[in-house]
């Protein structure tokens, strides 16, 4: 299965994808990176910090006809993706293919409005007629960057945002914190951390095995 971590700029998803592909990992998981950005990001943080799965390079537009077919069985590929807005063709052609698509983003209005105004959306229907079941691939918001304080309204406001207009959202968020700010280039750990509570809520709602 291909999961593919998206937005239309700099929204968090490199440091979720490598976040949850180790919780993932540690989870019994087979699990493969593939760095779908051509700024080498995640390619750069696990040759610093040695993954515990292989990264491959992938950011290509023929995503969708070379990847697929090179992911083992039961394996589990995690996508990074780079900036939608700059790299459309890219994010499209992994979308053609993804099982899953998670929709990374703060609740800031700045990300909220850049979603709506790429628009995010049409990306995902425009992909629909070329693949195989011809629907947009299973999207969830992934809200991160999230203000600790419980009396903080953003993520409330931002999960009415997106309802209204029709997104899934994670019920799992993920706090802006040194932990993930300061995580690249070192080691990661999946156990503990929120996206290890993602792992288990994607489970719960079917979308993981
Ligand atoms: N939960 C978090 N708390 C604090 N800082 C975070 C968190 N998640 C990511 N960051 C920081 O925010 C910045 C952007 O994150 P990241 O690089 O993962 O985004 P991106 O969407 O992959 O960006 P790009 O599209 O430019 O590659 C980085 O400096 C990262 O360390
Ligand atoms: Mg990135």
């Amino acid at each position: 299965m291909l999961i593919a971590h998206v937005s239309p700029r700099t929204m968090g998803k490199t440091t979720n994808a490598a976040f949850l592909a180790h919780a993932m990992h540690e989870r019994g998981y087979p699990m493969i990176g593939y760095d779908a950005d051509h700024s080498q990001q995640l390619t750069r943080w696990d040759a610093k910090a040695k993954f515990p799965f292989p990264v491959l390079g992938a950011a290509s537009e023929t995503f969708h006809m070379n990847v697929p077919k090179t992911l083992p069985p039961d394996t589990i590929g995690m996508i990074d993706c780079g900036h939608a807005e700059d790299h459309v063709g890219v994010t499209s052609s992994v979308l053609r293919c993804a099982d899953l698509a998670i929709l990374n983003s703060s609740p800031s209005t700045a990300d909220l409005y850049r979603i709506r105004d790429l628009p995010m959306r049409k990306v995902l229907d425009d992909v629909a007629p070329l693949r195989l079941d011809s629907k947009p691939p299973e999207t969830w918001v992934l809200l991160n960057r999230c203000p600790p304080q419980s009396n903080s309204k953003a993520v409330p406001d931002a999960r009415k945002w997106f309802a209204k207009r029709g997104w899934n959202v994670f019920t799992t968020t993920v706090p802006f914190l040194q932990q993930y700010s300061q995580a690249i280039p070192f080691a990661v750990k999946g156990a503990g951390s929120h996206l290890d509570e993602l792992v288990t809520e994607m489970k719960d709602r079917g979308l993981i095995p």
